[in-house]
């Protein structure tokens, strides 16, 4: 090889201009939603410190692959010929075992000793809010264990709501299959696994709307697996405490609990209102269809068979499979008497 010595120098060199460009591009990407947890700052570092590691790897492993082609592949004549028989060479291997080694269990330090920092509790655990996330196929449901509504029963919503500035413990359960729960804009996500009960803390310090997200390939739903984070100022925050628990019949005037209003508190206590809307119950779901529109004039008998059977009839521009399939025996049969009477009447006006 006279060309031996050339060669290596001109590979340094092509390698550090193309490790120098990649790492300026990969930092200049914008690789993420906007940042609004205290947790999210650390981990951007951390994904900008493993590029800029990790590119002059790729870049090395690649300008060996084609300086090799291009200086060892075989000429015209040479196909009948074979090189010395190699029998490894164990510096070189100990140096190429060791090298990676060194560099894997550093970052892998290092990113534990992120996660530990930014995930310690409050100095005072007191200060810490406690937030149950309950998943199922396809929807999410957050429950206030500490956080008690006027009725004094724990709060419970479809969407969740946190205030800004405090730290809050997410439980995170299933009731099927796995899930994910997941907000890119705090930067933390971790499994929902059956029998098991995981948890991760985050601090929202920016106020918005975001979107939790299912990150766990969980059924033909998955796709649509969504429900909103609302990040609000302390004192929005109590204001929508006191404004849950209230009696879902309060407009009916009289008192006297109505059918209607039953179903109406049913509904939203099963959880219809996450993935369907439905205008007298206020919600806006779109993951299933917009009931104001299919249930329109429809018999008690076709919104029965929509809750029990849902897959027996399919509204235009929906799958199959996506709603769950065991309402009858999660509601008593007067429950689903009293949803199934709820929907009629308000569907039909
Ligand atoms: Cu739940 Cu994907």
């Amino acid at each position: 090889m006279r060309r031996g010595k050339t060669n290596i120098a001109e590979m340094v060199v092509v390698g550090a201009v193309a490790s120098a460009i990649g790492i300026v591009g990969a930092l200049l990407i914008n690789w993420f939603p906007k940042a609004a947890s205290t947790q999210a700052g650390p981990i951007d570092t951390l994904w900008d410190v493993l590029l800029i590691v990790s590119i002059p790897v790729f870049v090395l492993v690649t300008i060996v692959v084609i300086y090799a082609v291009r200086y060892f592949r075989m000429q015209p004549g040479e196909e009948q010929l074979d090189g010395e028989p190699i029998h490894g060479n164990t510096r070189l291997e100990v140096i190429w075992t060791a090298i990676p080694s060194i560099l894997i269990a550093g970052l892998v330090v290092y990113a534990y000793l992120v996660l530990v920092d930014i995930e310690k509790a409050p100095a005072n655990p007191g200060q810490e809010r406690h937030v149950e996330v309950r998943a199922r196929q396809f929807t999410w449901d957050f429950t206030y264990p500490g956080t008690k509504g006027p009725d004094g029963k724990p709060i419970n919503s479809t969407t969740l709501y946190l205030p800004v500035g405090e730290s809050v413990k997410f439980d995170v359960r299933t009731d099927d299959v796995l899930h994910d729960f997941f907000v890119p804009e705090f930067r933390m996500k971790i499994d929902a696994v059956p029998g098991k009960i995981t948890n991760f803390r985050v601090t929202p310090d920016e106020e918005g709307r975001f979107q939790v997200v299912c990150m766990e390939l969980c059924g033909l739903g998955h796709a649509f697996m969504r429900a909103y984070v609302e990040v609000v100022s302390p004192e929005e925050f109590d204001a929508w405490v006191a404004e849950q628990g209230k009696p879902a019949a309060e407009e009916g005037g009289g008192g006297g609990e109505t059918a209607a209003a039953d179903g109406k508190g049913i509904f939203t206590e099963t959880g219809c209102n996450a993935c369907h809307t439905l205008s007298d119950a206020g919600s806006t779901g779109t993951t299933g269809p917009n009931l104001d529109e299919v249930l329109a004039g429809q018999s008690a008998d076709f919104v029965r068979e929509s809750i029990v059977d849902p897959d027996a009839k399919i509204a235009a521009g929906f799958q199959p499979g996506l709603m769950p399939k065991d309402y009858e025996s999660q509601l008593s049969p007067e429950e689903l008497d009293a949803l199934v009477n709820y929907l009629v009447e308000v569907t039909s006006k």
